[in-house]
């Protein structure tokens, strides 16, 4: 499958993957948890993953991937947690520059940025001015992202467009909705993968995931593998897709 969005063309160097693959990294507590560590050394070995599977997906050629990096309920955590979350964002940000650029991997970020700390926004603009021009792969994150949080912001503005006269009521399409929300120009994920076996969404891409297809493992986020991601992409290449159709 091919989009372009701002001049920007993705290709897949082969269709029977999923094009746009997003994850609900989950478990990195607990992983730390069955080691008696801290918490905070769960989520430095999940940032470890992410870039494992930054770099598998590239390799394979996966056009994009969007991880749930931060939600906007994440924000209840206690401070210790949330600080330490931030600083991981900021190094991860610092030290993947180069390799980024190096794989022509476009960075993005979904959510309300505004809210990140002023050092993690910076480090995040430059990263992704930097390789604004990449098309080999659209690294996503999901930041201070909330699904609820999207669907308010694309309600507003919209209801703005509308008062305006700019648009009119009758003239709102799926589309339009779609290029009012944060993913505003990209597919709709193919396959969504949730670590640590929970069976809930946790205000994830709502709109997005009318017709993903889920796969839900019971490994932990910090053990997941590049081994076990390849056995998930079979599994979607065996899916029947039907779009609620025949
Ligand atoms: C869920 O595990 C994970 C998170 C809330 C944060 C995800 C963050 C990372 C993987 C590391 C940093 C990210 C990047 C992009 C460098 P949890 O704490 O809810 O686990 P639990 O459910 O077992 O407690």
């Amino acid at each position: 499958m091919n989009f372009s969005e701002d001049g920007h063309v993705y290709t897949d160097r082969n269709t029977a993957n999923p094009s746009h693959v997003a994850i609900i990294m989950d478990g990195n507590g607990r992983w730390a948890k069955q080691r008696l560590l801290n918490r905070i050394k769960g989520h430095e070995k999940g940032a470890e993953t992410v870039r494992t599977i930054v770099e598998c997906c590239r390799e394979i050629g996966i056009s994009i991937l969007t991880l749930y990096a931060f939600s906007t309920e994440n924000w209840q955590r206690p401070q210790v947690e949330v600080a330490a979350l931030m600083t991981l964002l900021a190094n991860f940000l610092k030290s993947e520059q180069k390799k980024l650029l190096d794989n022509n991997i476009r960075l993005n970020a979904i959510g309300q940025i505004e809210r990140l700390p002023e050092n993690v926004r910076n480090a995040l603009y430059k990263t992704m001015a930097l390789t604004e021009k990449n098309n080999g792969m659209l690294l996503n994150l999901a930041l201070s992202y909330g699904a609820r949080a999207e669907i308010v912001r694309m309600v507003k503005d919209i209801a703005i467009k509308v008062r305006k006269g700019i648009i009119d009521s009758d003239s709102i399409t799926d589309d339009v909705i779609s290029d009012s929300l944060y993913t505003k120009g990209m597919p709709d994920p193919d396959l969504l993968i949730r670590t640590s076996g929970e069976m809930r969404i946790s205000n994830f891409l709502l709109w997005q995931i009318a017709y993903t297809e889920i796969y839900v493992t019971d490994t932990l986020w910090p053990d997941f593998s590049k081994d076990e991601f390849m056995q998930i992409l079979k599994n979607y290449q065996h899916r029947k897709r039907r779009f609620g159709k025949v």
